[in-house]
Order: structure tokens, then sequence, then C-alpha cells
């Protein structure tokens, strides 16, 4: 992975969403920080989602959004939220990492709209009861999508704050009735030569690949999107669904996810094929362990201005809710 500098929208941070809503929301959020403001407008489930961890006050602004974007996307306000400012839309769906279209950060907004993505399916393999072919409707229910503001934090020592819509991942394995053999889960990326231009270049081993741990997936946080600023995914940014693991580096959030597999041994990874000692399975978001070629101790805040950055925290200021996966683990050797 590079790391490239000077963004043509770095210091435009008054150039945010087209989405009025969100410019409302930011306006907000900049003016007073984290509102304490609940049940306004469809957020029926925010109370018990603020018991599982999520702090009520870092609720934002965003609950004043109504149920349905300009897209006729349905969702939900869920308490999952951060004090920090939502990343513009801009630099969101802009500045990406999306190597089957190439390596620069402008690449997958160039080229990503090659892809098709409808119809889509998933196929899904290994030790579960419930296998074979399924069209992305029968396994994400559109009619119980959820928005979720998460940190997304790449290894590259840079970070966004994206509202995710989605549902959790956890409520799409269950159904496939995984069994006790199922110790981790693998994914795999759509892979199509001629609509990925990238992929005439070996950076990696195509299709791309990740994994979790069966515990990690099904940790409340996992999510499966498909779409972020109350439209769907653009395809530089995975449609029509990829993962977001908020607590790990931004590559084990897998894009364009078309294999789900079930496997009794912790599965290949694409960057960890590619270089072992600089990114491991795990891939926890962690200050601790500088990356062999720099640090990790803090990020570069993406659409602020050219130096705005913020400390790194451990699992990416998820502990509340991870820390439990990795006790009694040394995380600078299972890094
Ligand atoms: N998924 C695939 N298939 N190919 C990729 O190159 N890049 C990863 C991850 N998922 C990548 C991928 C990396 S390095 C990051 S940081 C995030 O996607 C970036 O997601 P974003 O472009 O939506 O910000």
């Amino acid at each position: 992975m590079f790391i490239k500098r000077s963004k043509p929208w770095q210091g435009r941070e008054a150039d945010v969403t087209p989405q009025p809503l969100y410019l409302d929301r930011r306006r907000i959020m900049q003016a007073g920080g984290a509102l304490a403001v609940t049940g306004l407008i469809g957020c029926g489930s925010s109370e018990s989602q603020a018991e599982n961890g999520v702090a009520a006050s870092a609720r934002t602004a965003s609950t004043l959004q109504p149920e349905t974007a300009s897209s006729g996307l349905s969702y939900r306000e869920t308490a999952y939220q951060v004090g920090d400012a939502l990343t513009p839309y801009d630099a969101v769906s802009g500045y990406n990492n999306f190597y089957e279209f190439g390596t620069s950060k402008e690449d997958p907004a160039r080229y990503a709209n090659r892809m098709s993505v409808d119809p889509w399916s998933i196929d899904v393999e290994g030790h579960a009861a419930n296998t074979g072919r399924f069209a992305l409707e029968d396994l994400v229910d559109f009619n119980a999508l959820e928005e979720r503001i998460y940190r997304l934090r790449c290894v590259e020592a840079w970070s966004m704050v994206v509202p995710w819509i989605g549902v959790p991942l956890a409520d799409v394995l269950r159904r496939f009735e995984p069994t006790s053999d199922a110790r981790y889960v693998a994914f795999e990326t759509y892979l199509n030569r001629s609509e990925m231009r990238g992929t005439r270049f070996p950076v990696l081993d195509w299709p791309y690949v990740e994994g979790l741990r069966m515990d990690e997936a099904m940790n409340e946080l996992a999510f499966l999107a498909v779409g972020l600023y109350g439209d769907l995914l653009p395809n530089q940014n995975g449609a029509p669904v990829r993962l977001v693991v908020p607590w790990k580096y931004g590559y084990k959030s897998i894009k364009s996810i078309t294999k789900i597999r079930f496997v009794s041994e912790e599965p290949p990874t694409s960057w960890n094929i590619a270089a072992p000692n600089e990114y491991g399975f795990y891939s926890n978001v962690n200050p601790n362990r500088a990356h062999p070629r720099w640090s990790q101790a803090s990020e570069r805040v993406i659409g602020g201005n050219l130096f705005s950055r913020r400390e790194t925290e451990m699992f990416n200021g998820y502990s509340e809710q991870v820390a439990h996966l990795y006790a009694g683990m040394d995380l600078i050797e299972n890094h």
C-alpha cells in the first residue's frame, strides 16, 4: 500500500456531501458537537443499542435525519455514532483503495463504474447447513437496513468517519446455520478482469480474499454495508455489498463480495499473502505496533486540512465491544 499526500479535495472541508440532509447534520455537529437527542424521528431502537455499550452521549445530530433518503433507501438510525464530524461525501467516494481498479486513490472513482453490480449473487460454501448461490436480495433484508457511523482506520495511517447503511453480519451468517466446524469465515471479491483494469498487474493475488475468526464475524460491530450517506454504495466503495469491520485496519473490510466460505482453518488473506511481516491475519488497529515502515500512533484525518491528525486508539476506539475477543493474546505477535 502506498501513502500519497496531496489530494485534490484536501482542505475543502466546507465542500460536503450533495445531500442537504447531511449538510444540515454536519453543520450542527460542527456547531455543537454531540447532541444527546434520541427518538426524534425513526430511531426506535436507539435505547437498546445504547445498552450494547455505545454511549448515548456519543449520539450526534444524525438523529435529525428522516428515515428515507433521496434514493428511497429506507433505514433506521442507530446509536452507533462517533463524536467526530463525518468525512465529506466527496472524500469517502473519491479517495479509495480498490486495487482491482488501480493503485492510485483516484483510480476506483474513475474506473469502478465499469463493474456490473446488478444482478448480484453470492456463493455460500463450506461448513454450514444452508449453502448454495443466493441473490443479494435474499441475503440482505432491504427492509431491515440500519445506519452505523463508524471510524475507518486505514493501515496507511489515515482515517475517515463514514455513515454506512447495511445489516449486522451476524444476522446474515446465522441464516446459513454454520456448523461447529466453522471456526473461520472467508470472503472473496468479485473478479472480472475485463471490467477491472487493475487486475492486469500482479499487485496482489486476485481475487482479493479476506477472513475473520467466527467470533469476530458474529461480533455486534461487524457489518455488511450496501450503502453509505443514505444511498446505495458507489462502486468504488465496494458495491453492491462489502464488509465493514471498524476495529480492524481498512483492508479487512473486503469489497464487492461474491463468495462466503465457512472453514475450519485460518483462511489466507490478500495482504498477508503479499507481505506477511507487514500485514497479519488479525490486523486489529493497534497504535502500539508500528508498521515496519511507519508509526501507527496517530492518523491523518481525511477531509480535514493538511495537518488534521488524531491519536490512534486501540481497536480504533471500539475496545469496549471487542477487547474480550483477544483476552490473553499477544497482539504484537498476532498482529
Ligand atoms: N477490497 C478489495 N476487494 N480490494 C481492495 O483493494 N482495499 C481495502 C478495503 N477493501 C480493498 C478492499 C483497503 S486497503 C481499505 S483502506 C478499504 O477497502 C477502503 O475502503 P473505502 O475505499 O471505501 O474507503
